[in-house]
């Protein structure tokens, strides 16, 4: 208690955050400019001077989520006055200064590309400014960022592109994040070698469509991969996500060229199995040249493994339209799917469709794709019993004292083992496989 009234005295910082990765990164960014302007980082709102909620508003309710979290403070604002709470992230972006009027209590509004105004923000607040908003794209200027983060660990994500300009039509990202820019390769290999030096032993490269990556010299993903792999010391590389429209051969053959480093394991998110919804969905591909990229991958990279996100109910969507998804699983075997109910969202054009589905429907074939996956998960994962996988250790489990780390195709490993492993790679010998995650002991 006495330190929650110590840290109020102070100016202490609260983040609470929604949403992707690029989100968690972006409030690590918020936390390290804060920290720079002397406010301290604490780990329960109660204990903040400054509250941000960095927000996301890809599927449903996501004003309503922010308007409840605000109302949980009210009793904080009573108490301290001076508590200033901000809202960042998709819903910042896409509501601007309209959040003033939805929620109430609210001081300020910003976007994610005003991130590093934030410290002029906060001390415009400090000065008495009141309802201060900055959600403006800045498209002109060169995407330029270092990252921020605090306490790396052992697995890190740097951005290496910011936006998208796919424009599928369910998809509210190009509306939150704007266009899509890319950073210099300069300044990713320096980022990086950084990154390793405070003992980052793990990559993931980040972005909406990290294969549209276009340095300002032309280099174009595959080149980046090549490039972070020969030039730093980076031990594992991964990214996500790359659009299976923009997937290619000289990608996967990078991949299994440079396989010591870079994992085996891409993330291709299909969305559909049907290739009138994926036109509807304005995805680029159909279901054939998904299945065919697929084996592709497959073929150039042996012992790959494979996860996808799928949307179930998208407007329009037949029971037919649906049982090619569920088909599509068994023909490209995902080890992991992400799975969710279509949810219309503002500015899409899917969102103006007519033929919108029941929340029921929609519900009962999310539940049927997730026991049709789910027994395919299971039997997958069978196939790593016996054999020995080299993961990367992460931490230990405070309760059970087993590492947990991941091998490079991207599966969970539980074991026994010494603290001192962690940010070490290891052979471990599988001995039981569960649907997503594998048990195993050192040999
Ligand atoms: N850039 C990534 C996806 C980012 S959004 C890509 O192209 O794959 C992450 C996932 O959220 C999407 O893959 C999709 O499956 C899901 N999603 C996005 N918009 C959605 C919506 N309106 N309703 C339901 N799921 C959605
Ligand atoms: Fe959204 Fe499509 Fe862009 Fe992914 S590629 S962020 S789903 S618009
Ligand atoms: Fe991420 Fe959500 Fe925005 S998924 S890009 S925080 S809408």
């Amino acid at each position: 208690m006495s330190s929650a009234i110590e840290n109020l005295n102070k100016k202490s910082v609260y983040v609470s955050t929604y949403g992707c990765q690029m989100n968690k990164n972006d409030s690590e960014r918020m936390y390290s400019l804060l920290e720079m302007s002397n406010y301290v980082p604490v780990t329960t709102p109660d204990q903040a001077s400054l509250i941000i909620i960095n927000s996301c508003s890809v599927r449903e309710k996501p004003v309503h989520k922010v308007h409840s979290e605000v109302g949980r403070y009210r009793k904080l604002k009573e108490k301290n006055p001076n508590l200033k709470i901000g809202v960042a992230g998709c819903v910042a972006q896409q509501e601007k200064k309209k959040l003033f009027k939805d929620v109430p209590n609210l001081d300020f509004v910003f976007g994610p590309d005003n991130i590093d105004e934030l410290p002029s923000l906060v001390s415009q607040l400090e000065q008495g400014d009141e309802k201060v908003v900055s959600a403006r794209f800045h498209h002109q200027k060169p995407y330029q960022i270092e990252t921020l983060i605090r306490n790396p660990g052992v697995a890190s994500f740097v951005n290496i592109t910011k936006g998208c300009d796919n424009f599928c039509t369910f998809c509210v990202v190009p509306f939150t994040r704007g266009r899509e820019r890319s950073r210099s390769l300069k300044e990713l290999i320096l980022d990086i070698n950084t990154l390793v030096k405070r003992g980052v032993k793990e990559v993931t490269l980040l972005g909406q469509n990290v294969n549209s990556y276009k340095s300002n010299c032309g280099v174009n993903f595959s080149g980046l991969l090549k490039a972070v792999a020969e030039d730093t010391d980076i031990e594992r590389i991964r990214y996500t996500t790359s659009h299976p429209k923009d997937f290619d051969l000289e990608l996967a053959q990078v991949m299994q060229k440079y396989r010591e480093k870079v994992c085996d394991y891409v993330h291709l998110p299909v969305q559909s199995g049907n290739s009138e919804v994926l036109k509807r969905m304005n995805r680029g591909y159909t279901r054939e040249e998904f299945i065919d990229k697929a084996l592709m991958i497959k073929e150039t990279i042996p012992g790959v493994s494979f996860s996808s996100d799928i949307i179930v109910g998208f407007p329009g969507e037949t029971e037919e339209q649906f049982e090619e998804t569920l088909s599509l699983l068994d023909i490209v075997q995902f080890e992991s799917l992400y799975s969710f109910m279509y949810s219309p969202r503002p500015f899409t054009k899917a969102a103006k469709f007519e033929d919108q589905l029941s929340e029921k429907e929609k519900s009962a074939r999310l539940h049927r794709l997730f026991d049709y996956h789910g027994a395919i998960a299971t039997e997958l994962s069978k196939k790593y019993v016996g054999k020995t996988l080299k993961v990367l250790v992460e931490n230990q489990d405070e309760k059970t004292n087993r590492l947990i780390g991941r091998s490079t195709q991207n599966k969970a490993v539980h074991f026994l083992g010494d603290k001192a492993l962690v940010g070490q790679t290891v052979e471990v010998k599988i001995i039981q496989s569960f649907a997503q995650t594998l048990r195993g002991e050192l040999p």
